[in-house]
């Protein structure tokens, strides 16, 4: 790697390869992921123009991780409120000696733009562009199957709810059919489903009766309303009629099946809180396994910009 922008045409080896350099991170308890020294005297900064709870703060913890020192930009108090360019911000903080920006953008291509513009030595790890991609988003959770199911070949996996605003669930599908689902559903209505997405490769269901069926593994997503225009939306209350996650319809998956969500959770419009807090549900240990996922991308994007492969 020496960018890491999606998880879109990445080989099932490479993406394999993260996934095993990241359970490499986790001690044998649990508990906590290693300080090792691979990224001690480089700089990551963390740019974020949109919110962010979790990945923010997990890129921030996993490059402490690793031993590099971490500036995070306040964009509300940066000079970019007196006019100043996202790429002269950008070139500015190059001169720093900063070795790999974290860039979360509202607008999809943001992170591939930014990555054509810095100087070669300078890696970029995409944190979320518009609706487009999250890749260490669907990496995380491709860990959370693997260490929950064994295994992500033969799953069947079921993503629910708002599909088409979601840059979640676009790099989940790449994911999953690279690194060998079974079968991947997204549930939810018309409205909410892109159109290409057969072309993806997962298979549309409107019902919760029919989709959830038989699911290993069942995603459920919020409504992103900040990415919505003029979207036909049913209220909060019918949505959750509809497709919120209840008890008696995650019965309908299978008896072993998990819970996840990437967050943040709206409860009682996409998930009951009986089903987010309940013991299939593995919401929390995304987080955890997030730190570990991102330490693997950033080591394996420093160790690419001394001269690995380029998957920008
Ligand atoms: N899943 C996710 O991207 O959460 P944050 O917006 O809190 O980073």
């Amino acid at each position: 790697l020496k960018h890491f922008l999606t998880t879109e045409d990445l080989s099932r080896e490479l993406l394999t390869e993260i996934l095993d350099t990241a359970d490499s991170f986790i001690s044998t308890q649990e508990r906590s992921v290693k300080k090792v020294p691979l990224l001690r005297g480089k700089t990551v900064v963390n740019l974020f123009f949109e919110n962010s709870t979790r990945t923010r703060s997990t890129f921030e913890l996993a490059a402490k991780r690793l031993s590099a020192d971490i500036l995070n930009l306040d964009i509300a108090r940066s000079a970019t409120s007196k006019g100043e360019t996202l790429m002269d911000t950008l070139w500015n903080l190059e001169a720093m000696y900063s070795d790999m920006f974290v860039v979360r953008h509202a607008d999809s291509g943001a992170a591939h733009f930014i990555a054509e513009q810095v100087t070669p030595n300078v890696a970029i790890i995409n944190a979320g562009d518009g609706r487009h991609a999250h890749p260490t988003q669907a990496m995380l959770d491709m860990l959370t199957i693997r260490r929950h199911k064994q295994q992500i070949e033969g799953q069947i996996v079921a993503i629910v709810g708002d599909i088409l605003h979601s840059r979640v669930a676009r790099s989940q599908i790449h994911a999953l059919k690279t690194l060998g689902a079974a079968e991947v559903r997204v549930i939810g209505p018309a409205t909410l489903l892109p159109r290409d997405i057969d072309s993806l490769g997962a298979k549309a269901f409107y019902r919760m009766e029919d989709g959830l069926k038989d699911c290993d593994v069942v995603i459920m997503l919020r409504l992103q309303k900040e990415r919505m225009q003029n979207a036909l939306l049913p209220s909060e209350s019918e949505f959750f009629k509809l497709y919120g996650l209840t008890e008696q319809k995650l019965a309908l998956a299978k008896p072993d099946a998990i819970v996840m969500h990437p967050g943040p959770i709206n409860r009682g419009v996409e998930i009951e809180s009986a089903v987010a807090d309940g013991s299939q549900s593995v919401i929390l240990n995304q987080v955890s396994y997030g730190i570990a996922v991102r330490m693997a991308v950033m080591a394996m994007a420093m160790s690419g910009q001394q001269g690995g492969e380029d998957n920008l």
